[in-house]
């Protein structure tokens, strides 16, 4: 890959990247910003998860946590490999983009976010994730959900869509949002269920929770 442009926290907001995460959180509890990575950072980070993938380093993903925590494919059915605290590369990248993101959040809407987890994430052709919840009852952890997407020339036709239901009081309403290579979806965890639906290509994303001590 050829030589990336230097990065810095500064220059990160020039394209008002942050502002619009942030105005979308603020005014409805999500957020859909596109371009959030240029795409030979995606490519990068794409081809990285793939090299993880055939390295065998995926696991399948469970459902719950601690003891409860259980793999469960008619729910889910996706593959996940979790990153390093502090990643070298282009992952160590995007978190520096995602710990700029969480000082502007507590800045500007005081969530108090003290840290963030987060995981690669592979869809296998056909593979979903069924409607749910971010945040585990009675467990105040996980506040925004961040997931990028790593795919390249998505079509609207390749489904795998996240839909998520913007309105907890009504269920019948949602927006379905492709999984475009460099859109980064954030939303206020507890508050939005949502799925993802089957595609018909292999899926890839950067899934993550910023959290809040409980
Ligand atoms: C999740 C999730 C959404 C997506 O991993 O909890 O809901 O679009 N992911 O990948
Ligand atoms: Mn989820």
């Amino acid at each position: 890959m050829g030589a990336l442009p230097e990065w810095s926290a500064e220059a990160f907001d020039a394209d008002g990247l942050i502002v619009s995460v942030i105005d979308g959180l603020h005014e409805r509890g999500w957020s859909v910003t596109p371009d959030f990575l240029s795409p030979p950072i995606v490519a990068g980070l794409a081809a990285e998860t793939r090299d993880a993938w055939r390295e065998g380093r995926f696991r399948h993903a469970g459902v719950g946590r601690g003891e409860g925590l259980e793999v469960r494919p008619e729910i889910r059915s996706d593959r996940v490999l979790w990153l390093p605290d502090s990643a070298s590369g282009l992952v160590g990248r995007y978190q520096g983009m995602i710990e700029s993101l969480r000082q502007a959040i507590n800045r500007e809407l005081c969530l108090g976010l003290f840290g963030f987890e987060g995981h690669f994430a592979v869809y296998p052709p056909g593979a979903f994730y069924r409607k749910h919840l971010d945040q585990f009852r009675g467990i105040g952890e996980r506040t925004v959900t961040t997931v990028l997407y790593l795919n390249e020339g998505w079509d609207e036709e390749d489904g795998g869509q996240l839909r998520l239901y913007v309105d907890p009081q009504d269920e019948t309403r949602f927006v379905d949002v492709a999984p475009i290579g460099g859109r980064l979806v954030t939303f206020l965890s507890a508050r939005f269920l949502h799925e993802v639906l089957p595609a018909r290509r292999e899926r890839l994303s950067i899934t993550g929770w910023f959290k809040r001590r409980s």
